[in-house]
């Protein structure tokens, strides 16, 4: 059962913020490999992943939207104002307590409720998404710092699978998190987001169009826009 429950004003914003951050944090505590961070996303971090939903290519031509890993909706909160009507937003997140939190949020929260009829809430991995459908935009907020090197070749292969062509896919990564690790972390764990590391900067590489540095975030961050390139007649 969700805890959400329906207020206006900025003492409202801010109390559902605080509500976000509690459960954010007690399941960050209960499963970091997966969670990946201690807060959500700032403000800040969610208007640059959502550039590619603001900037549509095509004026009133709806677009398909996935969000990976939604969370408690940081990210979401950033791409529903900039959503139109005809837009579908599927919102994946395998933590089921933080996909019926979004589901409450759905209904009641002031930004997220205007496109409640235009998302889906699926509560499953990404690896079970499937094939059926394709996007327009991606969005990840999926903690490839905490996956193996083979895991995320296998999820941004997915994207690039689904993404229609033309189309961008939004990620973040943390600042500073190899140096920290080179400090802090065991040398089989640092020597694992190393090899991390190398994939995403591959992707980066091959197709990356823009990286932008958000210092307005707990931790500061990079969101990496990247393009699917257009079929080759
Ligand atoms: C760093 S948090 C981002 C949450 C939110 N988007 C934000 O920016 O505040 C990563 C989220 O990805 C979810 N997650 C991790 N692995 C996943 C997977 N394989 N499929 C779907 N969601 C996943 C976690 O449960 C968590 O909510």
């Amino acid at each position: 059962m969700s805890e959400t429950k329906s207020t206006t004003g900025p003492l409202a914003a801010l109390d559902e913020r605080l509500r976000d951050t509690r459960l954010f944090f007690t399941q960050a505590l209960r499963t970091f490999h997966a969670t990946g961070s201690i807060v959500p996303s700032s403000p800040a971090l969610a208007r640059a992943m959502a550039e590619h939903v603001r900037a549509r290519p095509v004026p009133d031509e709806p677009l398909r939207i996935m969000e990976v890993g939604a969370g408690t909706g940081a990210i979401t909160r950033g791409i529903a104002p900039a959503m139109v009507p005809g837009d579908t937003a599927d919102l994946v997140e395998a933590n089921p307590e933080f996909a019926a939190y979004l589901e409450g949020l759905l209904e009641s929260d002031p930004v997220l409720s205007p496109i409640a009829p235009q998302a889906t809430v699926h509560a499953k991995l990404v690896g079970d998404m499937g094939t059926d459908r394709t996007y327009d935009v991606i969005l990840s907020g999926l903690p490839f710092a905490n996956f193996t090197a083979d895991a995320v070749r296998e999820i941004l292969e997915y994207y690039f699978e689904v993404l229609r062509p033309g189309g961008h896919l939004s990620f973040y990564g943390y600042l500073y998190t190899k140096e920290v690790k080179a400090v802090i972390a065991r040398r089989e764990d640092y020597l694992r987001q190393a090899r991390t590391s190398w994939v995403v900067q591959e992707w980066i590489d091959r197709y990356g169009v823009r990286s932008d540095k958000v210092l307005a975030n707990i931790p500061p961050a990079f969101v990496h826009h990247l393009r699917k390139p257009d079929k080759t007649a």
